[in-house]
């Protein structure tokens, strides 16, 4: 390893076992003789790569590409099957959320059992702790359990403790995209700050803007192969062309009568949000360019979970709302709701206008206007609505 890399990855494979047996019981697999049957499956194949110290090296890779595996590895949470990786210096990890906290104690224990965790001393610790509070903002459910905090609120609690280690390595995977906006911008400031200080990054992101400003190198990964590493644009135009076209002839086409230029909530100050209150009133905004006019349009509002499938839909047509036209030329179209009582997490929308009865839409939209609902400390994070009630207990 030479002086000037702070991470070697050399021809590192990381097998997991996929068990074909149902039943995988420890009484079935007694019954079996102990044997269980199951096949290697390699999660990362064979990659290689070095990470000039101070510089920040992103990885990019469409889902299940083996991003998080490989940052496992280099943050020694799991060892490699074959090939090695050296680093250099103290590494911190933000991995996944919550990972490293225990559940049932408060936010500050959980500061003290993370900083021990990644190699810092009590009295470290203690010197630290108002400004590792103060940055992630708890200050107010400090002392409440973990398990009571919102992911937004973890995120922020463990990516603070990270970078308060001072570490001169920082692995982070994607889970900052959870924190809300304000949060996001304080954590770019920090890690301008970390650079500029010399700090090694090892970033995964789907946050162009992000990987732009930030990376010096860009790794792309495909089910577990390195398929390219080089220079920031090159990477992403190599990663995004093929995903993109893939993506276009697996959709259903548009006809081009008119384009779809955004989907978002908008907060009642009317700017676009990246981040919600599940209690607060908000609009769901579609701005539309038609190039000719669409006769009969309905329009259609589908808000997906990030992980999973369609929340909410709404549909102008089954509302009892029409209009003769959408004339040609720009429109922006706004659907006030006193609220969005979704459960915290993230979410995306997906927008389409249609003539009436046209099984192709005029246009169409994907994923667009990411956005994620914080809840408060006393929500749950595990369902997908937060409807108001309250409980009444009586004798009968
Ligand atoms: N502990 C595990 N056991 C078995 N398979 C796993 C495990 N962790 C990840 N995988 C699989 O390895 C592949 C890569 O996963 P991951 O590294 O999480 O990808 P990415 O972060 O790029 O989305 C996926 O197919 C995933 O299902
Ligand atoms: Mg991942």
């Amino acid at each position: 390893m030479s002086t000037e890399d702070a991470i070697v990855v050399d021809s590192v494979t990381k097998l997991f076992k996929i068990y074909h047996e149902r039943n995988q019981s420890v009484k079935g697999t007694v019954l079996r003789g102990g044997r269980s049957r199951y096949e290697e499956f390699a999660a990362v194949k064979d990659v290689s790569f070095t990470v000039p110290k101070g510089s920040t090296f992103g990885l990019i890779g469409s889902n299940g590409s083996g991003k998080s595996t490989l940052l496992k590895c280099i943050a020694r949470i799991l060892e490699p099957n074959q090939g090695a990786i050296s680093t250099h210096g103290r590494l911190a990890a933000m991995l996944e959320v919550g990972s490293g906290f225990h559940s049932e104690l408060s936010g500050r224990d959980n500061i003290y059992l993370n900083g021990s965790i990644l190699g810092m001393s009590r009295r470290e610790v203690d010197s630290k702790i108002d400004r590792i509070i103060d940055f992630a903002g708890v200050e107010r459910f400090i002392d409440t359990p973990v398990k009571n905090y919102s992911s937004g609120m973890y995120v922020r609690l463990g990516f603070s403790v990270a970078i308060h280690t001072e570490p001169d390595i920082l692995v982070v995977d994607e889970v900052l995209s959870v924190g809300d906006a304000e949060f996001q911008a304080k954590s770019r400031a920090k890690f301008d700050e970390l650079k500029a200080q010399g700090t090694t990054i090892v970033l995964v992101s789907h946050n162009n803007s992000l990987v732009r400003s930030f990376c010096d190198q860009l790794a792309w990964l495909e089910k577990g192969d390195l398929r390219q590493i080089g220079g920031v644009e090159e990477v992403l135009e190599a990663f995004q062309g093929p995903a993109k076209s893939k993506v276009a002839a697996e959709l259903p086409t548009s006809t081009g009568a008119a384009t779809i230029d955004s989907v978002s909530v908008v907060g009642s100050d009317g700017g676009a949000r990246e981040s919600i209150e599940a209690d607060e009133p908000v609009q769901l905004r579609m701005r539309i360019t038609a190039h000719e006019d669409v006769c009969d349009p309905v329009f259609t509002i589908t808000v997906k979970s990030d992980r999973g499938g369609p929340v909410y839909r709404v549909n102008s047509r089954d509302l009892g709302w029409t209009t003769s036209a959408l004339k040609a030329g720009r429109a922006v179209l706004n659907l006030p709701m006193l609220s969005l009582p979704l459960g915290a997490g993230d979410y995306v929308i997906d927008g389409d206008v249609r003539e009436h009865r046209s099984k192709i839409p005029a246009a169409m939209i994907e994923r667009d206007g990411a956005f994620s609902v914080e809840s408060g400390p006393y929500n749950s994070n595990r369902t997908l609505l937060q409807l108001p009630t309250k409980f009444i207990l009586d004798s009968a």
